[in-house]
Formats: C-alpha cells, structure tokens, sequence
C-alpha cells in the first residue's frame, strides 16, 4: 500500500489537462491502487490523477460514500467523459487538494457517463445526486478546473487570503501534501 502525497492549491500541475489513457500497463493499476490507498484514509470520496501529480486521465470515486451502500468498491473511471446531463442543484462541495475550504457549487443533477475501466473495455453509466456531483468534480480536475472557480469572483476574493495560506503550506491535515514550501527544497 502506498499513500500518495496530494498536491493542494497552487501547484501548477492541478491547472493542468491529463491526457487520455491509451492502454493500461502495470503503472496505471498501480496508480489505481495508490489513489484509492490515498483517498481512503484522507476521508475524500473522490481523487484525480492530478492531484497526485499525474496528468492522466483518471479518476477514482468512493461510491459506498456517495451512494451510502457499505458493500460498494470504489469505482475506476478511465478516460470519462459526460455525454448528457441534466438539472440543476446545489451542495456545499470541498476538496483534498484545497483543504478547510466549502462552497455552496452548482452542478447537473443528473448525468450519463461514458468511461474505460481496467481492462480498458468500455463502460456507461447513469449517476445522479451525490455520486454524479463527485464524477463531475473530479472531470473538472482532468481541465485543470478546481471547484472554486465555479463561485463568483466576489466570493473568490473573500477566499484570497484562506487559498494563499495553502498556497505556502499553512494549513493542517491529516494526509501528506505537497505545497509550495515542500517544492521549494
Ligand atoms: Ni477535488
């Protein structure tokens, strides 16, 4: 098992586009393994590959906590994609790499997702609520897009001095991080 330090706010690799998977070799699975050994015990229900550092296309989702079903597996998705969404609703929404910080986010209520699992087939699948808004939160990750770009610009300046604490490291966690202070060394 390996727990994988995160990258949190300002670090140039979450501003990023992950390329597509083009086949899974035995690093892709073991970047599975390591993301869920790293969202699991940082209590997150979702993680990117950027936020690990790595810009492919990745994403993994703790659907017993987005779907309140104990018995379920964190899901995979490889190269997802949104092919329909619809509604609209609104939750309070953090994130790993941008700790201590929520916001009220809009988002589709209902989408429809295509995406390759770990034997690179491909899959579709319909999710809503919780578990759609995580899939979208963390599609946006692989555009390099982080969930307080969706606030408006005055609630983004009330938030400057919070985001350039954890741009420098100042914030405690309970998961490894990667800030600008531990790049510097
Ligand atoms: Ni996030």
């Amino acid at each position: 098992m390996s727990v994988l330090p995160i990258y949190t706010y300002g670090q140039s690799v979450l501003r990023k586009k992950a390329k597509p998977v083009r086949r899974i070799d035995d690093g892709l699975v073991q970047l599975v393994e390591d993301m869920i050994d790293t969202m699991l015990p940082a209590n997150g229900i979702g993680l990117a590959a950027n936020q690990v550092g790595v810009l492919e296309r990745v994403i993994i989702v703790d659907a017993a906590e987005a779907e309140q079903n104990p018995d379920l597996k964190p899901m995979v998705l490889i190269n997802p994609e949104v092919i329909q969404a619809e509604g609209k609703w609104t939750m309070e929404e953090g994130c790993l790499s941008i700790p201590e910080i929520r916001e009220e986010i809009e988002r589709a209520e209902k989408i429809r997702v295509t995406f390759k699992d770990l034997a690179y087939n491909d899959q579709e699948i319909e999710a809503q609520g919780l578990l759609a808004r995580v899939i979208l939160h963390e599609i946006d990750h692989l555009d390099g897009i982080l969930f307080i770009d969706h606030i408006s610009p005055a609630r983004q300046k009330l938030l400057r001095g919070r985001l350039n604490k954890i741009r420098k490291g100042d914030v405690e966690v309970i998961y490894p991080i990667i800030t600008e202070a531990v790049e510097a060394k």
